[in-house]
């Protein structure tokens, strides 16, 4: 294992005042997005869709990789160019999300993360395409009853199993256990239980000697249930959300990447702002590899329609440029006339 090129990508994906774009919908997600503003997912659209995103004007200004899904890296631009390639000709790390979904658990309530099988073998595919680092994510679902330990923690030695795999074929793993913001529970409960799920999973993770200086963690922000109808401030989103990271990360990590996980990106920007504020008292980079927050605007923008592309480039490049200023706690809401 090369663990200083692994070192080297990690730091390079959480640089100063950048982040992760998520565009790793796999086909099923993709449909859904597509169907929200009323158009029908195929091959060809989702491949123009990722053209425009990818191909804005400067984005690497603030994302410093992307995560793709299967389909996408096989594809290539207009002119030709495998999408891999093209990202890494403008300075954008190109990556691969290498889980395939979830199936049930033991109790039938419950899921957990499948594609451990023959992963080396997609790895060593991946490896001729330029692609320098994976994504794997566990979810677990929060109500009176689940989750249940016992779910927790074979999603937690899946993902370890995988970053130990992913880190011996070269590539940096992003560890992705997201507690979902669906459900009724306090912001309380979800401390306690995205507390839990880390402390599990760093406790795998040590058991299998991953190499921590060389991965990524990809987790939730701390924050109310959507169906408990209570909003946490940002300082709030902030406080909690530092605390179950302090009590479970190592110092090692070079990087913690938000992900959005449903809310707005106005909610998305303003809290990433507010964990960055205090982000100067923490070991670890604080960033972002946000999905939806990233593209909500510009799919709306688009709306299937090449004459729309430039002007969802336009929407897309000043999210990004948000949410590049939230990840360094510069952001202010800009009030328009
Ligand atoms: P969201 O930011 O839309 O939650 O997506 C991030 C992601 O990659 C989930 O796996």
């Amino acid at each position: 294992m090369d663990k200083v090129a692994l070192k080297e990508i990690a730091e390079k994906l959480v640089a100063k005042n950048k982040g992760i774009l998520a565009a790793d919908e796999s086909t099923g997600t993709i449909t859904k997005r597509f169907e929200s503003i009323g158009i029908t997912s195929t091959p060809e659209l989702n491949r123009k869709y990722r053209q425009m995103l990818f191909s804005t004007p400067k984005i690497e200004e603030f994302i410093s990789g992307v995560i793709m899904f299967d389909e996408t890296v096989k594809q290539k631009n207009d002119e030709g160019i495998a999408f891999p390639e093209y990202l890494s000709q403008r300075g954008i790390i190109p990556g691969i999300k290498v889980d395939e979904g979830k199936e049930p658990f033991q109790n039938d309530k419950e899921e957990v993360t499948k594609g451990l099988k023959g992963l080396s073998e997609r790895l060593l595919e991946y490896k001729k395409m330029e692609l320098k680092f994976t994504k794997w994510r566990a979810v677990v679902y929060i109500d009176q009853i689940y989750p249940s330990i016992e779910a927790i923690l074979e999603n937690a030695k899946r993902l370890a199993e995988y970053a130990k795999i992913s880190q011996e074929n070269g590539f940096v793993p992003i560890v992705e256990p997201e507690v979902l913001m669906e459900g009724e529970h306090t912001i309380t409960k979800c401390e306690i239980v995205t507390k839990l799920v880390l402390k599990t999973v760093f406790e795998e993770l040590e058991k299998k000697q991953v190499f921590l200086e060389g991965l990524l963690l990809k987790t939730n922000m701390v924050l109310p249930g959507k169906k408990s109808l209570v909003k946490a401030e940002p300082k709030e989103a902030a406080q909690f959300s530092l605390r179950a990271l302090e009590a479970t990360v190592p110092e090692e990590v070079p990087g913690i990447v938000f992900l959005s996980g449903g809310q707005s990106s106005e909610e998305a920007v303003a809290n990433l702002n507010g964990i960055n504020e205090e982000g100067d008292k923490y070991p670890w980079e604080l960033s972002f590899s946000f999905g939806r927050a990233l593209q909500s605007s510009a799919l709306d923008a688009w709306k299937g329609e090449e004459n729309n592309a430039t002007m969802a480039q336009e929407v897309f490049y000043e999210v990004a440029r948000s949410t590049s200023l939230a990840r360094q706690g510069k952001y202010k809401v800009e009030v328009k006339e």
